[in-house]
């Protein structure tokens, strides 16, 4: 554990992992590394068990019932590409909203300039919340797929996904949840939030190591791969598998990577995600009482529990993002993110595109002493830069 530094960057990726993610890992990297259903042998097949497990686990985690329908993919950017790239024709159209990141919007512009795809962006208020009902107003003939992620990684805001799911349904549409930002402090279940494709960064809320994610394709839908190549099954043919999840996972598993976040994820179940959700809720109350009266400070995030992942957005009018999280690095220990959050649109929607902003995302092992000391140090900041 890293005793220098104050971590409030776990948008970006959660730090620490819990203790026994660190060891499962160091586990199976050192007795049983061997590649899962590539061999016959003991440690293959210990290998190969333990990715059963992990699949079974995650898929319950999620309430997907059939974990062969899950996939695993090295960050939520693969599976989101899988998706967007695998399914869409030339002439379809597409709905998101203006809060996601670009790992959802390039790939869309990828298929809109070289594919002919429509793509409608339906853009939230000042806080970036986003209205359903403009999603169900935008629905066109040849709509075809709504995506959209659960909380934006700029500003905390969490879209209104259970209804955006009815509203798909009741339309024939599919809907993609990029779940990267809330997975592991909100309970995700496919079946009641209609969810068709979930796409998840295995390394961020779930605990689990970079390098990680996956993505659930519901049964019935047929996707295109975005890789093709050695599978360990139907080794004799030379054509790529067409049953899930063998037609998405081409290539050696990441199999440490895929153990640790099997970890992460019993860790999550054990405290219980609503006691995660509650704590992390608590310390971002405390986080905004603490910071709003602050001289100069304006800050992007709303204060309403149930509307905010756990992410502060502030500035400091009139000076640069980047130096204020530049500051807070080597003066206070602190990490988090200033400048720009890979999520353009995001920053137009919340008018901080020529600025950015300064990111404080709270995880389930920050403390209550690092939020007042978070907090104390932007007071020091504001007494020494704002008149
Ligand atoms: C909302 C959102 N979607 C997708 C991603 C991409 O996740 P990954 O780094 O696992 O590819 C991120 C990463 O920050 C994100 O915040």
């Amino acid at each position: 554990m890293n005793d220098d530094v104050v971590y409030l960057d776990n948008a970006a990726t959660s730090y620490p992992k819990p203790y026994k993610v660190y060891e499962e890992i160091q586990k199976y990297l050192m007795y049983y590394c061997a590649n899962p259903g590539r061999g016959g042998h003991k440690m293959a097949i210990y290998a190969g068990n333990a990715i059963y497990e992990a699949r079974k686990d995650i898929a319950g985690f999620f309430n997907i019932n059939n974990p062969l329908r899950l996939c695993f993919t090295k960050n939520a950017t693969e599976a989101l590409n899988i998706v967007i790239k695998g399914i869409l024709k030339p002439g379809d159209h597409v709905i998101t909203t203006s809060m996601e990141h670009n790992s959802v919007l390039r790939p869309l512009k990828y298929v809109e300039k070289c594919l002919g795809v429509e793509v409608t962006i339906v853009w939230g208020n000042n806080f970036g919340e986003i209205d359903a009902d403009s999603i169900r107003r935008s629905i066109k003939k040849n709509t075809v797929l709504i995506a959209a992620s659960l909380s934006s990684n700029v500003n905390g805001t969490i879209l209104p996904i259970e209804e955006i799911g009815s509203i798909s349904r009741e339309n024939g549409l599919m809907f993609l949840l990029d779940s990267a930002q809330e997975a592991g402090s909100i309970n995700i279940d496919v079946v009641k939030m209609n969810v068709d494709f979930l796409a998840f960064s295995g390394h961020k809320g779930l605990l689990g190591p970079p390098g990680t994610g996956g993505l659930y394709v519901r049964d019935g839908i047929n996707l295109k791969p975005l890789l093709h190549g050695g599978t360990g099954s139907n080794s004799k043919s030379s054509e790529q598998p067409e049953l899930m999840p063998d037609l998405l996972e081409s290539g050696t598993i990441n199999l440490p990577g895929v153990v640790g976040l099997a970890t992460g994820i019993r860790f999550i179940r054990n405290i219980g995600i609503e006691n995660i959700a509650y704590y992390k809720q608590l310390l971002l109350k405390r986080f905004y009482e603490s910071i709003k009266d602050i001289k100069g400070i304006k800050i992007y995030s709303l204060t309403d529990n149930s509307k905010n992942s756990g992410i502060l957005a502030i500035n400091f009018s009139g000076f640069d993002s980047s130096e204020i999280a530049s500051i807070l690095d080597t003066q206070y220990g602190i990490a988090t993110r200033g400048g720009f959050h890979c999520a353009p649109l995001a920053h137009e929607t919340l008018g901080t595109e020529k600025q950015g902003l300064v990111r404080f995302s709270i995880g389930c092992f920050n403390t209550i002493e690092e939020i007042d000391y978070a907090a104390n140090a932007l007071k020091a900041i504001s007494g020494k830069l704002v008149q």
